[in-house]
């Protein structure tokens, strides 16, 4: 067994000594289901438990009293009996400490998006491979059943030998963050799912968006990104917004499919929609709308999916499926709609974007 890196030591190390072992740093809002996740899986022990805040700590330690607890990240790294950590810190620490803990010789599960910059994710995923250590990105919907279903239909030509266009949404009255806008925070979901379903890079990507709650922090960002194929997507992504929703169109040139994560049953829907040649009279077209399927989607959780995935990895030292180089992507494309979205044009003065109720 190799690593990504052709490194045969970790895998052989692990196999001798038994269970996988796992730190987990970070223990906010997110970390905590890291933390269930990895304890719950068979062969991987659940070690250290990370916070530099003791209540969080305290608070997650109660759940898993065989673990250790430490305020810093040296503790986990100093330990040679630790094989990995996850890290599910705030965004703009991702890099840094993805970095230490690859340099340390652990394996490295780090949170969506893998970093704030693309010379950052380019610093870590060199690290991974200096170390011959696995580099994971969290990047959740990838590992959904229906997320996958959708790709498979998508390859498998049942929606038509092209596909259109994509758009998502991805919108809530939700968590108003403030070291990341809606395009980092909400964005880096649907971007890597984009990216999965299109297998290219797009060419052209734009977004414009407004920061209505905290200045300088956009609250609401469309996106719009052509890809060299002719693909073209659209994302709508806000936490300001009465609906929540979760959702993927797929437009191909036979079908149309929905991917949609709030729907308890029937997360994924095709329907059989389009435009067909008239037989009768050349170049007219008449639609086709015909009725709807829903394939069945397993009912797992996809975290659980994820965490099994980090740990098969380092085990068989075969790279995972969001590995860091598919995170740098997701960070390129991410920091392109950025650029884009600063460079939108600025309100002129005087506007502040508030109504006042007044209709010319
Ligand atoms: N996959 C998903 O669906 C999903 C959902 C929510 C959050 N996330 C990701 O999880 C990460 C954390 O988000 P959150 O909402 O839990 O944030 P949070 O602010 O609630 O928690 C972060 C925690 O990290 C701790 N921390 C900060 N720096 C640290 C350090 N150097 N060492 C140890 N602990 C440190 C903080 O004390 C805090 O408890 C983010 O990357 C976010 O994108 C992913």
């Amino acid at each position: 067994m190799t690593s990504p890196n052709g490194d045969e030591r970790g895998s052989a190390e692990l196999s001798e000594r038994g269970p996988l072992t796992v730190g987990v740093a970070g223990l906010g809002y997110w970390g905590p289901n890291l933390a269930r996740n990895f304890a719950a899986i068979d062969g991987c022990e659940l070690k250290w438990l990370c916070d530099a805040d003791p209540a969080a700590l305290a608070r997650v330690a109660a759940d898993h009293p065989g673990a250790r607890a430490a305020s810093e990240l040296d503790a986990l790294l100093s330990d040679p009996s630790l094989d990995a950590i996850a890290l599910a810190t705030p965004v703009p620490t991702h890099a840094e400490l993805a970095v230490r803990v690859l340099e340390a010789g652990k394996h490295c599960f780090v949170e969506k998006p893998l970093a704030t910059a693309v010379a950052d994710a380019e610093r870590a995923v060199g690290a991974a491979l200096r170390a011959g250590r696995v580099l994971m990105v969290g990047h959740l919907l990838e590992y959904h059943p229906g997320v996958r279903a959708l790709k498979e239909l998508a390859d498998s030509g049942e929606l038509g030998d092209r596909i259109f266009y994509i758009y998502g949404n991805r919108l809530n009255l939700g968590r108003l963050r403030a070291d990341e806008n809606a395009l980092w925070s909400l964005g880096a979901h649907d971007v890597s799912v984009l990216l999965m379903l299109a297998g290219e890079e797009p060419e052209h990507a734009v977004a414009h968006g407004e920061s209505y709650l905290r200045p300088g922090v956009q609250d609401v960002v469309f996106c719009f990104l052509r890809f060299p194929s002719g693909l073209t997507a659209h994302l709508h992504l806000s936490w300001l917004d009465p609906h929540k929703e979760r959702r993927f169109t797929v437009v191909g040139s036979r079908r149309m499919a929905t991917f949609d994560d709030m729907a308890l049953e029937r997360k994924l829907t095709v329907y059989d929609k389009g435009f067909d040649e008239d037989a009768r009279t050349y170049g007219e077209y008449i639609t086709r709308s015909g009725g709807s399927f829903s394939p069945r989607v397993a009912n797992v959780e996809p975290l659980r999916v994820e965490c099994e995935e980090f740990v098969e990895s380092v085990r068989s030292g075969r790279s995972p499926h969001s590995d860091g180089t598919s995170g740098l992507r997701v960070v390129r494309v991410l920091e392109r709609l950025q650029r884009s979205l600063e460079s939108s044009p600025v309100r002129p003065a005087g506007r502040t974007g508030a109504s006042t109720g007044a209709h010319p």
